[in-house]
């Protein structure tokens, strides 16, 4: 059958009955008796953010805060000049900006944003800074690069010469067409439980390349990109943006284990609920959500196959294949 048929059929059948759809997913084993939680546990999306996993687990492992473990693991991505969708090295919008969107919750239920953020290498550390050192959540653009100017943050081109060549080469045709999974990494989403289960989450990206100038993103939207509850879980996803905004998609996760869901079926619901309400655009769109709950249980979906994520938890760093609601 081909991907199109199947598409539709599996759509229809999402739609017209909860108890058939539900049978359409895969399921992570969710008997708690055979895989309790435990802490501290880090889990981000996509496999290459191994390392930041790495970095953060450091922090939770010496019994550190949730929050700097957040922080510490996101720098890896936003540092790494090979990785082209999060911070230095990211793929600039269409004009040849690099633009930068993140967020950061605690515990308390907190949050600080950056949008729109040009020239500062570490978005997350902004967004922390919004979060302990303003009245507000969000800072956009260049009031955003001023405020971390003042907070002591360097000036910095963010243009890679790698990633100057990519937008030369995409200029000749100047076809807008977000590819998915295309290098198998994208917004690096991550959230952790520390010993004392405080559970705090972040996100970063520098967004869809080749964007139009002034395109913000799901990722730095409290509730679409990311949303934090500490008596209930967390949730934080990467992917099209715009479909996730449209359906505040991490703030629907925590809502669903809120009324007793396991996170894995929680994700599901939203991955679901995206491709219900925009089939055509699920097509040749990915969206992943992953999410942790108090019990330090964890969930994957995404749209399309392809989608990994790494879960540090018992002293094990693994890369894990998400399931899909699409099978091919
Ligand atoms: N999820 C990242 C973006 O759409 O910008």
């Amino acid at each position: 059958m081909n991907t199109r048929r199947k598409f539709l059929q599996q759509t229809l059948l999402g739609g017209l009955a909860v108890g058939s759809a539900d049978r359409l997913f895969d399921t992570l084993d969710l008997d708690d008796s055979k895989a309790p939680g435990t802490f501290p546990v880090v889990i981000s999306t996509w496999g290459p953010n191994v390392k930041a996993n790495a970095a953060a687990w450091k922090v939770l492992s010496a019994g550190g805060y949730a929050l700097d473990a957040i922080e510490a693991g996101i720098h890896v991505p936003e540092a790494d000049p090979e990785d082209t969708s999060v911070g230095y090295g990211g793929l600039p919008d269409r004009d040849g900006h690099v633009t930068l969107d993140a967020c950061i919750m605690n515990e308390k239920g907190m949050a600080g944003c950056v949008t729109f953020l040009e020239h500062i290498k570490h978005p997350i550390s902004v967004a922390r800074k919004v979060m302990e050192n303003t009245p507000h959540v969000i800072m956009s653009g260049d009031g955003a690069l001023q405020f971390a100017l003042s907070q002591g943050f360097e000036k910095e081109d963010l243009l890679t010469e790698h990633a100057r060549k990519a937008w030369e080469a995409w200029k000749v045709e100047s076809k807008y067409q977000p590819v998915i999974n295309v290098e198998r990494h994208d917004t690096i989403g991550m959230l952790a439980m520390d010993t004392q289960h405080r559970l705090c989450g972040g996100c970063s990206t520098s967004g869809l390349a080749f964007k139009m100038h002034g395109r913000v993103g799901d990722s730095p939207v409290i509730g679409a990109g990311l949303f934090v509850d500490n008596e209930v879980g967390a949730a934080v996803c990467t992917g099209l943006g715009e479909m996730v905004l449209r359906t505040v998609g991490s703030f629907l996760v925590v809502e669903e284990m809120r009324r007793g869901k396991h996170p894995q079926k929680a994700v599901e619901t939203a991955v679901k609920r995206i491709v219900s309400k925009y089939p055509e655009q699920s097509k040749d769109a990915q969206v992943a959500f992953i999410a942790l709950d108090r019990k330090g249980r964890h969930g994957a979906y995404s749209i399309h196959p392809g989608f990994n994520y790494v879960l540090y938890q018992n002293g094990e760093n693994r890369v894990i294949e998400g399931a899909s609601f699409l099978k091919t």
